[in-house]
Parts: structure tokens; sequence; C-alpha cells
């Protein structure tokens, strides 16, 4: 009897059970399609249960077509169980390609040292959440039906959203940004815009210039795309001139890839006169620009500086790439590229082909946002907070902390360069141990592993992150931070005395 294993129990309706056992064991191959059941009667008088539960079972079974029951002659199996499968299995490890390896040794989230739960953590330099108005987002979603209906559902143009769009204009022109012959395409966030520019516009082995050192997400795109990166050092005004110039007259030069405003991880803001500089030399060589503005709009020490692309007039040199990421929203991951118009009709056509749009929905709630004051107002609120956070930072920096250099001007993050070439991994591994968590700054430069898995570049400097770390655990953070620096400093004094 089939269901002389089933064991009752007091918590589900019996005509559940009895329906679930026969499903379980249909898929189990206990009972093969055509078989025939014992009847309810045999069932009721076998489990000593009602009738009627029985009945109530095999009725839900025969309307999902599990079983049939064929009149004066009994019950049978109509669905095939699953274990009829025939499995195959496959050794994907050895399918994958160059690409997917590299972007694979290359994350970060997999190999550094992960967050647990109570660590004090400044190796994020995302926004703090608990600062976006949900009211205000909840209000703007609703607009965005209001006006749009059903068909926001439905599928949309690849360049984007057109009120979004039509609004980023007239944000770039406040910028100070020509859009004579220039078009906008929206992506989803800064990452998908600079891996189509380059997975478009480059072929392996093409030479980029970018900062020394630079955002790591924009490394690894780079290299996972085979392109030769040439790093050019940074000094408190921005890119080393003379370093830029030689590179550009001795190497052919497909793209500048630059962040002027907060470069990551350094916090370094471009200055004006050295904007100019740059971009007159990447004119000098004809080389397009990629100006990465991620992070403009949380200048809080000096007045607004306008991007690079705003020198350019009605020029075509500079594609913009533009984010809120670090001030709103990163996870609705909008982004956009504002450059030469043919050079966007044919991303709009690689935008289709990868992901046909953004969602609708995003950017039009987006756009209510922007559009009605809230962004606004969400931009003075975080300003004054992560201004007075970067303040604490800088004061417990100063007391806690022996460094070579600290860099960063607020944004929401510093940039550390140790004393005595001490080494941040061995910090970091300290730290750990204590609850603490930071961005080893090695992962920002193009050559952070040498041949034996050692980094190289950078290993004396971090990064810390501060945007979404309380007052308190800063205080009790960068204390710790500082012990263990000082740690590693008489350990240091010791293998020298010894010596
Ligand atoms: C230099 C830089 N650009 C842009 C971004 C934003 O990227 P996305 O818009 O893909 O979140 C970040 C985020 O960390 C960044 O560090």
């Amino acid at each position: 009897m089939i269901f002389s294993n089933l064991k009752l129990n007091k918590n589900e309706p019996i005509y559940i059970q009895i329906k679930n056992h026969v499903i379980d064991s249909i898929n189990k191959g206990d009972l093969k399609k055509d078989s025939k059941l014992p009847s309810t009667r045999e069932v009721s008088k076998f489990l000593s249960i009602s009738r009627n539960s029985v009945i109530a079972a095999y009725e839900e079974l025969e309307s999902e077509n599990i079983i049939a029951t064929k009149r004066g002659i009994g019950t049978f199996v109509l669905a095939e169980g699953r274990n009829n499968s025939h499995e195959y299995f496959i050794d994907y490890s050895k399918s994958f390609n160059k690409y997917a390896y590299s972007l694979k040794h290359l994350d970060i989230i997999k190999s550094e040292l992960p967050y647990k739960k109570n660590m004090i953590s400044f190796k994020s330099i995302a926004p703090d959440s608990s600062l976006f108005n949900l009211d205000d987002f909840k209000r703007c979603f609703l607009d965005a039906f209001a006006y749009e209906g059903a068909n926001l559902l439905n599928y949309g143009y690849a360049k984007g959203y057109k009120p979004l769009i039509d609004y980023l204009f007239s944000y770039m022109e406040d910028k100070g940004v020509n859009s004579i012959n220039k078009d906008i395409l929206i992506t989803n966030g800064f990452t998908e815009a600079l891996h189509m520019i380059l997975s478009s516009l480059t072929s392996t082995n093409d030479i980029i210039v970018c900062e020394k050192p630079t955002h790591n997400t924009a490394l690894k795109i780079m290299k996972s795309l085979g392109l030769e990166i040439i790093q050019v050092e940074l000094d408190a005004e921005g890119m080393n001139l003379k370093q830029l110039e030689n590179t550009l007259e001795n190497n052919n030069v497909k793209f500048g890839y630059l962040i002027p405003s907060y470069n990551n991880p350094t916090g370094i803001v471009t200055k004006v006169k050295r904007r100019k500089e740059i971009y007159n030399l990447f004119r000098k060589y004809s080389v397009p620009i990629i100006e990465d503005g991620f992070n403009e709009e949380l200048l809080y020490s000096s007045s607004p500086i306008e991007p690079i692309a705003s020198l350019s007039g009605e020029g075509n040199g500079v594609v913009y790439i533009g984010s809120l990421s670090k001030i709103l929203f990163p996870g609705l991951r909008i982004g956009w590229i504002h450059g030469d118009a043919q050079l966007i009709e044919t991303l709009e056509s690689v935008k289709r082909g990868i992901n046909i749009h953004s969602s609708f929905l995003d950017q039009s709630t987006f756009y209510y946002y922007l559009k009605n004051g809230s962004f606004n107002k969400h931009i003075k609120n975080v300003r004054k907070y992560y201004k007075d956070k970067y303040n604490l930072v800088m004061e417990m920096i100063e007391k806690h902390i022996p460094y070579e250099s600290v860099l960063g001007e607020g944004g929401l993050h510093v940039f550390i360069k140790l004393k005595n070439n001490l080494n941040a991994r061995e910090l970091l591994e300290l730290c750990y141990n204590d609850n603490v968590l930071f961005m080893p700054g090695d992962i920002f430069y193009k050559d952070f592993y040498d041949t034996n898995g050692l980094s190289i570049d950078g290993i004396n400097t971090f990064r810390i992150g501060f945007g979404k770390v309380s007052d308190e655990d800063i205080i009790t953070g960068i204390k710790i931070i500082g012990k263990n620096i000082r740690i590693l400093e008489n350990n240091l004094t010791k293998s020298s005395d010894n010596k």
C-alpha cells in the first residue's frame, strides 16, 4: 500500500498531507505513470481517517492533472516522476575564457578579507542608506505611475527615459558642459558605461592612460579587455603634467580615463588650472578623455569646480560618465554617458544588444526625485553630514595615525600613506583580528601583484571609507588602527636593532 509509510501529523490539514504524499511518491519513483491508486474507501480505512479527506485530496490532484479517475475502473497516475530525468555533467571550470578568468581573479569581493558581523568597516565608500528619505522616494514612485501608468512596466527605449535625459541635459548645462551635437545614454551606473565605451572602442593591447592610483573597478574592466594601462602619478593638484606629456608623446594612447573630482582612492580634487593643462595635453595629442564625474556633487570644502568636459565647448574630445551612486541610491544602478551624438548612437545599439535598456520604473522614479526638489534638499543634508564625518576622521587621524601623507579633501574617503614603508596588508591583518577593516591601497595600482604574489605598488597605503561608519566607530576604529601601526613600528625597530 502506497500510504503505508505516511505518518500523519496534526499541524497540516489531512487532505494536504495525502496530496503531498502522492506527489512525493510520484517524484521518488514509488508511484509510476499509469499505476492505479487505492480507492478512497480503502485509504480512509487504512489510515483511519474520514473518506472526505481522501476525496478532497484526490479531487485536487485531479484538478492539477496529476491523477485521473476512470468511472467504474479506478484512479490512475497521469504525471511522470521527476526522477525520470537523465542527467549529464559538464566541468564548466574548464570552459571559461580569458575574460571570465581575469574578472574572477580580479574580483576583490571574493579575494579580500570579508566583513564579519559587528566589525568596524572602513572598507566601503558607499553612502549611508539611513540618509535616504524613503517618504520622498515613495512619493516619486507614485508620481511616476501617476504620469506614466502601466507603460512603465512595458519595454522602453535603449537610450533611456526621455524626461530623465532632458533633465540631465540641463543638469550638464548647469555644470558648464555644452551639448551641441552631443547626446545622452542612460546606463546601469558608471560601471556599465565604462565597460560599454571600452569594449566598443578599444581592441586588445590598446593603451589607456589613467591616474596612479585609480578606481579598482576601472582597472579591472581594462585588464579584462586586455588593455595596456599606463598610470600617471598624482600630486595634490592632479596628474603630473611632465609624466602625462611624456606618456602621450611616446605611446599610441587610445583613451585617457580621469577622475578629476575626488579621485578614488586618494580623494584628490584636480585643481582648475591643472584641469585646463591636462585637457590641453590630451587635445595636443588628439587623445579622447573619458571623464568620471562620479563625486562632483560632494565637494564641500571649496566652491564647485566645473568638469573637464566643460572645457571642450562644442568639441567632442571628452566623453563624460555621470553617476550619483555616492550620494543617491546606488542600488538603482543609474548612470549616464554624455558625449558625441554619433558615438552615443552606436552605444545605444550596444546597450540594446546587452540588456535592451535600464529599468524605466527606476529611471522615472529617479527623474521625479531629481525634478521635484527632493535631490537638492538631500544634497544639502548629506554635504553637512559627510563634512562633519570627514572632519572627525581627519581629527582622529591627526591624533592617532603616524602617517607619511594623508590625502582627501572630502568625499567619502581619505587615503593614507604609512611612514617607514610599513606594509598596509600586515596592518590590515592585525586590525582584522581587532574587528576593524579597511581597503588596502595596492588594489588601486595596476601592478598590485608581482610574480611572487606579493604586492609591489601602493603596499604602504590604505583607504578609509567613512560614509557608512558611525562617529563612535570612527573614533574606536581609528584608535585601533593607530595602536596596530605602533605594533608594526616596534617590530621594525626590534628587527633593525637585532641586525
Ligand atoms: C571612481 C568611481 N567612479 C564611479 C563610481 C560609481 O560606480 P557605479 O555608478 O557603477 O556605482 C565609483 C564607485 O565606487 C567610483 O569609485
